[in-house]
């Protein structure tokens, strides 16, 4: 059988990491990270490391998508799979929130998300999927995370507007709602580090899951990698412009 051909943003650490291990066995992966290093560590120990691309850019630099997407056009033909994963976290109040900050955080996640699928648009097959990591923050709103939570709601509504206009050639797009996942994105924000230095990081993403989710549980990175597969595989053939909540229960 024809390996599926897939593309990943963000794939040097955390979730797009997972994603990409979980799925390098069976498919030819695309990955993008603007961390050039990690990636090539990465990709060169995935199973079937010959079969891969990588790429190392920034998700918003529009001219290197261009280049990106001539390459793997090239070299392949087209995608059967895109995940527009890469994002970065801030939290300031809005009263403090700069807006160099505030269009930092919206270049990644959300123009970075908007290149991904309109260049993951044009080399998709018919009947292929497109899957895009939101956040619960996209829906449920907190203090202090305006920036963040403003590009993920956004994103969350981009994925159904593709997924309106993918569906004439059965081109599924679905979006994924995480809540609180242990991976290194958390590093930097004032009260985890706090929680860190006295008491280390496993204790920080415990207190965190103990205070903010019903099921006192924080995700791997493997189990949104699962979702993840998962829609982008036929099984999840009926479902598109659906927003799938991965959160222990935090925001209902
Ligand atoms: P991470 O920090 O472990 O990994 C993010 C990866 O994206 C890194 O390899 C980084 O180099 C790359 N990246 C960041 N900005 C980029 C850019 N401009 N261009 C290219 N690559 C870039 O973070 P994590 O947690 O794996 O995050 C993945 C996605 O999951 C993000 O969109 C994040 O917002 C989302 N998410 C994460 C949650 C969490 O608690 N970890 C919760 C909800 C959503």
């Amino acid at each position: 059988m024809t390996k599926r051909r897939i593309l990943v943003t963000g794939a040097a650490s955390g979730i797009g990491a997972a994603t990409a291990r979980r799925l390098a066995a069976n498919a030819r992966l695309a990955l993008i990270d603007r961390n050039a290093e990690g990636q090539s560590a990465l990709a060169s120990a995935l199973p079937n490391a010959a079969d891969h691309l990588t790429f190392g850019f920034d998700v918003s630099d529009e001219h290197a998508w261009a280049k990106a997407a001539r390459r793997i056009g090239d070299a392949w033909g087209g995608l059967d799979g895109v995940v527009a994963n890469a994002g970065i976290a801030a939290a300031a109040p809005i009263a403090d929130l700069s807006f160099a900050e505030w269009r930092r955080v919206m270049s990644v996640n959300l123009d970075g998300v908007f290149l991904t699928l309109h260049h993951g648009f044009g080399l998709i097959a018919d009947r292929g999927a497109m899957v895009v990591v939101g956040s619960v923050a996209g829906l449920k709103a907190e203090p202090g995370v305006a920036a963040y939570a403003a590009s993920k709601a956004a994103a969350l509504q981009l994925a159904k507007v593709a997924a309106k206009e993918g569906a004439p050639r059965g081109v599924r797009v679905n979006a994924i709602a995480p809540g609180g996942v242990e991976t290194p994105i958390w590093r930097g924000i004032d009260f985890f580090d706090a929680v860190v230095a006295e008491k280390g990081e496993q204790a920080a993403f415990d207190s965190i899951a103990a205070m903010a989710t019903p099921l006192k549980h924080m995700a791997k990175p493997e189990e949104i990698a699962a979702m993840i597969a998962y829609l982008l595989s036929d099984e999840a053939r009926s479902i598109t412009g659906a927003v799938m909540v991965i959160d222990g229960g935090y925001s209902v």
